[in-house]
């Protein structure tokens, strides 16, 4: 198997047939990845051209080499969602289409050097951008004091045993140096819970009780609600009025931020993860229509799609016309 093969893209029928005009139309796929889903949109229309964006050189290593197999018609830059009105300065109003699949690829899931996942050992990294100078989990974990660990595994995790998690970390380093890896961290924080915890998804299945902290701290790392958030407001600047915009996210957190902005509600960075007054937020959304909504009800994975691809089983999609 491929290093690419392992990644599977999440609902791509429903993504093409979204897409899907007749006609010459220009992307911008703000989430390469593997290029799953920008092979489909490559192949699915001939007359199609794809710019393609990710913040991880190695993901971009491999759309300079797709490139190749579709000439003139696939344009790979490497860099981040906050920076998309610098990197496509003269393309104001110009894509007809808008994909961003939120979160983190299989490939970087499944290589233990890039310490995302405790299913493999490695160091506690986390960096979506290898070159970035931002903080890694190792600083999190190691240096944060108690409070703000607590603070960030309750804003980025949602997870109510939060001051227990930051407690146990804290005592542990406290008593026995830093923490160095993935499994370390993950068993510190089993034990700290009281050795047989366990939790479960919103199926029922069993989920490591560290999988919150994991995602707290990869948040904070990339900075990826900020991230999310400038995003898109600068890919609406991009975007053609009558183009589509399509957002798949994976927790909570993102979709919020997603369903937000097509409501056309402006957040504070503060308010991300809090429950805002919904009626104070629909007012405010009348205000600011900015795209025809046209997922009044999110789309996600059927049976089949999660029996091939279980990491599907949390994406959401939603997508609205930009008026
Ligand atoms: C779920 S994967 C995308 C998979 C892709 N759609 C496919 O079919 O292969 C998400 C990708 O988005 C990238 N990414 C996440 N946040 C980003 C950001 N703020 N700026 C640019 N790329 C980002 C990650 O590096 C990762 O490669």
């Amino acid at each position: 198997m491929t290093k690419t093969s392992l990644h599977i893209p999440v609902l791509l029928e429903h993504v093409l047939k979204i897409f899907y005009r007749n006609e010459r139309q220009i992307f911008l796929d703000l989430t390469f990845g593997a290029g799953g889903h920008t092979k489909g949109l490559l192949n699915q229309n001939e007359n199609c051209i794809v710019y393609a964006l990710d913040r991880d050189q190695n993901a971009i290593e491999l759309a300079h080499n797709l490139a190749k197999e579709y000439p003139k018609r696939l344009f790979p830059f490497h860099g981040q969602f906050s920076q998309l009105k610098t990197i496509f300065k003269d393309k104001e109003n110009y894509f007809d289409g808008i994909l961003l699949d939120a979160g983190t690829s299989s490939m970087q899931l499944n290589d233990p050097q890039r310490g995302f996942s405790f299913r493999h050992d490695g160091p506690l990294d986390m960096r979506m951008n290898l070159k970035s100078k931002s903080v890694t989990a190792y600083d999190l974990v190691n240096k944060l004091d108690e409070t703000a660990l607590s603070r960030i595994i309750r804003l980025y995790g949602e997870d109510k045993r939060h001051r227990k998690i930051a407690r146990c970390i804290y005592q542990w380093r406290s008593t026995f140096g830093p923490i160095l890896t993935t499994t370390q961290l993950a068993n510190v924080i089993k034990v700290g819970l009281g050795g047989n915890a366990s939790d479960v998804d919103k199926l029922n299945r069993p989920i490591h009780p560290a999988t919150k902290t994991f995602q707290a701290l990869r948040i904070v790392v990339n900075d990826e609600l900020n991230e999310l958030y400038n995003g898109l407001e600068q890919a609406y600047t991009l975007l053609k009025p009558g183009g589509t915009l399509l957002c798949i996210s994976f927790h909570s957190l993102e979709d919020r931020i997603i369903k937000r902005h097509f409501q056309g509600i402006v957040l504070h960075p503060d308010e991300f993860s809090s429950n805002l007054d919904e009626t104070s937020l629909r007012n405010q959304a009348e205000k600011q229509i900015r795209y025809n909504i046209q997922t009044k009800h999110i789309i996600q994975a059927d049976d089949n799609e999660l029996d091939e691809n279980p990491k599907s089983r949390s994406a959401k999609l939603r997508y609205g016309i930009k008026l």
